[in-house]
Order: C-alpha cells, then sequence, then structure tokens
C-alpha cells in the first residue's frame, strides 16, 4: 500500500528529477499526455499547465495514490490502472513515466512495445532510480537475507530491478527511436534528526523501497529489521553541520519514435 502523505516528505528533492526529465520533451502541441505511475497528481498537473490543449491523463494502480490525485480538481484525468497492462490510446504523443518503472517487471520490453504501437513522433520519457546498489539497499538486502527475515522477504527484495542509461539508450535505438539518455547523481542535503530512529535516509526509503518489506512483515519484526537498518543507515549518513548527505543515483531517458 502507498501512503501519499509518507511519499511526500521529500517532495522538493523527489519532484526535481521529473523537471529535469520534461524539460527535455521537445513535444509542441501533443493531443494526449499520458503520465505512468503518477502518484498524488502534483507533476501530473504541471504537465497540463505546460500543454493546456492537451488531454492529460494520469495512471496509477494505487487507489491510494488515485484517490489523493482525483480529490483535487483540474482539467487532468486520473485513472487506476496498471502499467503493465496499459496500451497506448490513439492521439497518445507523450509518455511520462518517473520513478515508476523499476516497479514494473518486464518494463524493457514494454519500452520497446510502445516505440512500434506509438504514432510516429511520439516522445518516452522515464527516469528510474539508478540507486540499488547503494548503502541504504544494500543494507534492507543484507539484514532481509538474515534468518530472522529471510522466509517472510523472500521474493520480496530486489537486486536491481532496472538497466543502466545505457542499456536503455541501445534498447530504444534498436527499436528505432532517436534517444537521450543520461545520468545524474544528486546530492540531498536532508535536515538531520535527533535521534537514528528518526534518521532522513530512513524515512525517504519508507516512504518508497520500504513499503514491501513493511507489509511483508508483522509489526513486530518489522519493528526490530527498522531499528537494525537504522543503525546501518546512521553509520553510512552521518549528521555533518545539521545536515545528512544523501547522494541518489537517477538514470534518464528521453526517445522520440521514428
Ligand atoms: C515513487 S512513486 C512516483 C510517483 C510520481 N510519478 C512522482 O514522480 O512523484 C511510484 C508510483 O508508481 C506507482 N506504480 C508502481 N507500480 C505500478 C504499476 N505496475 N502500475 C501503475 N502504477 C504503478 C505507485 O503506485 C506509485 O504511485
Amino acid at each position: 500500500m502507498w501512503d501519499p502523505a509518507v511519499y511526500r516528505r521529500f517532495g522538493a528533492e523527489r519532484s526535481r528529477p521529473f523537471f529535469d526529465l520534461v524539460r527535455q520533451i521537445g513535444a509542441e502541441q501533443p493531443r494526449a499526455v499520458v503520465d505512468l505511475g503518477c502518484g498524488p497528481g502534483e507533476l501530473t498537473r504541471t504537465l497540463a499547465e505546460r500543454w493546456p490543449r492537451a488531454r492529460v491523463v494520469g495512471v496509477d494502480s494505487s487507489p491510494e495514490m488515485i484517490t489523493k490525485a482525483a480529490a483535487d480538481p483540474g482539467p487532468v484525468e486520473f485513472r487506476l490502472g496498471d502499467i503493465a497492462g496499459w496500451r497506448p490510446e490513439p492521439g497518445v504523443d507523450v509518455v511520462v513515466t518517473n520513478a515508476a518503472l523499476q516497479w514494473v517487471p518486464g518494463h524493457q520490453e514494454m519500452l520497446v512495445r510502445w516505440v512500434g504501437e506509438l504514432p510516429a513522433g511520439a516522445w518516452i520519457a522515464m527516469q528510474v532510480p539508478g540507486n540499488f546498489d547503494s548503502p541504504g539497499h544494500r543494507a534492507v538486502r543484507e539484514i532481509g537475507a538474515g534468518p530472522r527475515y529471510a522466509d517472510r522477504l523472500d521474493g520480496v527484495l530486489r537486486a536491481d530491478p532496472v538497466d543502466d542509461a545505457a542499456g536503455y539508450a541501445a534498447l530504444l535505438t534498436g527499436a528505432g527511436a532517436t534517444v537521450d539518455a543520461w545520468e545524474t547523481t544528486y546530492l540531498h542535503l536532508l535536515p538531520a534528526a535527533r535521534s537514528g530512529e528518526d534518521h532522513p535516509v530512513l524515512r525517504w526509503m519508507e516512504g518508497t523501497a520500504l513499503r514491501p518489506v513493511r507489509a511483508a512483515l508483522d509489526a513486530e519484526s518489522w519493528t526490530a529489521f527498522r531499528s537494525e537498518l537504522a543503525l546501518r543507515i546512521a553509520a553510512e549518513h552521518p549528521e555533518r553541520a545539521g545536515l545528512v548527505a544523501f547522494p541518489f543515483r537517477r538514470i534518464f531517458v528521453v526517445a522520440q519514435t521514428a
């Protein structure tokens, strides 16, 4: 289950890659724009501001996210749906998917299919985290592999569900698209917390990567898991001058169909 309020804890830091991504889309007057894995909807709304004459649709598989997104009135249509089952409808000239495809197994094949199904000159803009080898993710996998949790977390902990920028570029170029791919490591400087249990990197991860872990464990095991992880994260991301430095690598691809 996604909690829109927990996800939005670091809204400014999370939204920056979205804007860095969509800035590279060259579409001038798209007929329809789709945001796949739109989350709570604020960022999708900015697409309607940029292309006021386009039909803008946000799709997300989380009822909590769609309820939150649809609560604010506006021109964007929000729809419950799974990216894995999405097919481009006629008139879709721009597909945006920000920080969502890492949750969708087999998304590489889907991207190739979309290149073939979208109209000529359409744009696909995607961003995925490239930080699955970061200290926090490694700690989650190592703690999760321990005897206390391994059976319940079997299949929940993903080693590396994304490709690198060159891999996506080769994939989409091979499918016939023109590709601009890059990666950026943002250095988020997060206000330090008084206690390790409230460490900002831990709180960040609770909004995203830790959700499936929490869902798979009972309350007592989750508390123990979280405390162990808090110690590891505090050691990897110490406070300096009241801030915690949190490097976060992200992978960007903007492709245009032939
Ligand atoms: C990290 S959030 C990103 C939200 C938004 N795109 C943003 O940039 O703030 C990931 C979103 O992807 C959605 N998601 C994950 N798997 C999905 C799937 N298979 N189909 C549709 N949405 C999915 C989640 O529900 C969540 O809202």
